[in-house]
């Protein structure tokens, strides 16, 4: 009873030897290894920042067509008059450590006169993945659940030096609390070390100011004072001032060692190089130390609120009945619409079912009667060679006895021969 209303007490026991548990880390991770990873990432920015660029030198392959050597990316952009939604996945292996990767593009974004619904599309994309989400956990069948939501935004933030423009406050704020939005300046390179320090800080008062929300890797309690530091150092870079580049340059000159870079008159910019640029930190949080955190941070925070205001839905449907009689009427048509498909996904469920074993009774009624049919063939056909065997044994022994002296006839024999 007292498990029931309070709290369990935890006593805590010391083992009398080694049991084993201590290797659930070693399951997990070759569970994981087996089942693969799937991380979705989103990139936002005016056109020509560099964000496809960005994307192939985070994972050091051609993941997305760039505008240096894609004539197709130039024909889709021309053609289209709002912000499009493009996504495309990537199957990527580092060391048998797979990862389905899928980046959404988003062309088109404040690239035209009139932005101030730029970030609407984008918006409605982020809520319907939650959306389906949430459609497939209300489901009977949740096996094979597909994950499309996406799991980090990165925000192309022009390289003006001044601080943020309409277009990113108002992006930023309306996207802020819907996914995990990560700022970074683009072509960084453009601007010089104070330039950047002082772009820095005046964004950081905007986004402060105006109230928006960015992702910023969270320190945990029992985090190890070196993981402290890492975080401490990654939240000190943000935004990120980042240079993308897929080209790599000998360094030094006539050397062996290939180094990622742009080349400029006056010299190289490394793009591994953390007194360069912010990249090698961007990538640290994005692959190498927070890319489950992300996805945790989606699914228990963002989604989940959510996914709460939905449910609440139905809890606040009583109150509006009284003060708001059209929204209550909206939502509660809603909620039916939503329970009527439930309703119809678990019929079809429940005929799908019905027909599947239906087809196994005819199949085995079939199978019985097939059998059937055989053994009683085999029996006709038994019946057959008996009445055949029958039939010869018959039908041999008349000139058999024929042949065979009967003791009458061989006295009568004998006494023929005696009168001879
Ligand atoms: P859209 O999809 O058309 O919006 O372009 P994008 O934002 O994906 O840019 P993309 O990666 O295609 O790069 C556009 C141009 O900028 C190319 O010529 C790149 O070489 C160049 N570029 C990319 N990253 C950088 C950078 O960090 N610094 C500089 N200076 N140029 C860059």
């Amino acid at each position: 009873m007292s498990g029931v209303a309070g709290t369990v007490p935890v006593v805590k026991k010391n083992l009398n030897g080694i049991v084993g548990f201590h290797n659930l880390p070693n399951q997990v991770h070759r569970k994981s290894v087996k089942k693969g990873f799937h991380f979705t990432i989103m990139i936002v920015g005016e056109s020509g920042l560099g964000k496809s660029t960005l994307i192939n030198t985070l994972f050091n392959a051609p993941i997305a067509p760039t505008r240096d050597g894609n004539a197709a990316k130039d024909q889709q952009d021309s053609a289209s008059k709002t912000v499009e939604i493009n996504s495309f996945t990537s199957d990527i292996e580092e060391n048998g450590v797979k990862l389905k990767l899928t980046v959404i593009d988003t062309p088109g974004f404040g690239d035209f006169i009139n932005n101030t619904e730029a970030h609407k599309p984008i918006l409605k994309s982020i809520e319907e993945r939650y959306e389906n989400y949430l459609d497939q956990e209300s489901r009977v069948n949740r096996k094979n659940m597909t994950d499309n939501r996406v799991h980090a935004c990165i925000y192309f933030i022009a390289p003006t030096g001044h601080s943020l423009k309409q277009l990113d406050v108002q992006f930023m704020k309306e996207l802020g609390p819907k996914v995990n939005l990560i700022p970074v300046i683009a072509k960084s390179d453009v601007l010089t070390e104070a330039e950047v320090t002082g772009f820095k800080e005046r964004i950081l008062q905007d986004i402060k100011a105006n109230n928006i929300q960015i992702y910023y890797p969270a320190v945990h309690e029992n985090d190890d004072p070196e993981t402290v530091q890492e975080i401490k150092e990654i939240i000190s870079r943000i935004p990120f001032a980042i240079v993308g580049s897929n080209q790599t340059f000998e360094h030094p000159p006539g050397s062996k060692n290939h180094i990622r870079g742009r080349k400029y008159p006056w010299g190289l910019i490394e793009i591994d190089n953390e007194a360069h640029c912010d990249f090698v930190k961007l990538r640290q949080m994005l692959i190498r130390s927070h890319m489950e955190e992300l996805k945790e941070h989606t699914t228990q925070i963002l989604y989940e609120s959510h996914r709460s205001l939905k449910l609440e839905g139905a809890g606040v449907r009583g109150k509006d009945a009284k003060t708001n009689p059209a929204k209550f009427e909206e939502e509660k048509r809603a909620h039916e619409l939503k329970m009527a498909k439930m309703e119809q996904e678990m019929k079809a469920v429940f005929q799908q079912k019905v027909s599947e074993k239906e087809k196994k009774l005819k199949q085995s009624e079939e199978e019985l009667y097939a059998r059937h049919k055989e053994m009683k063939q085999q029996l006709e056909q038994q019946r057959l060679d008996l009445e055949e065997r029958k039939k010869r044994l018959l039908g041999g022994a008349s000139p058999a006895r024929a042949n065979s002296n009967t003791p009458t006839q061989q006295s009568q024999k004998g006494k023929t021969g005696l009168f001879k």
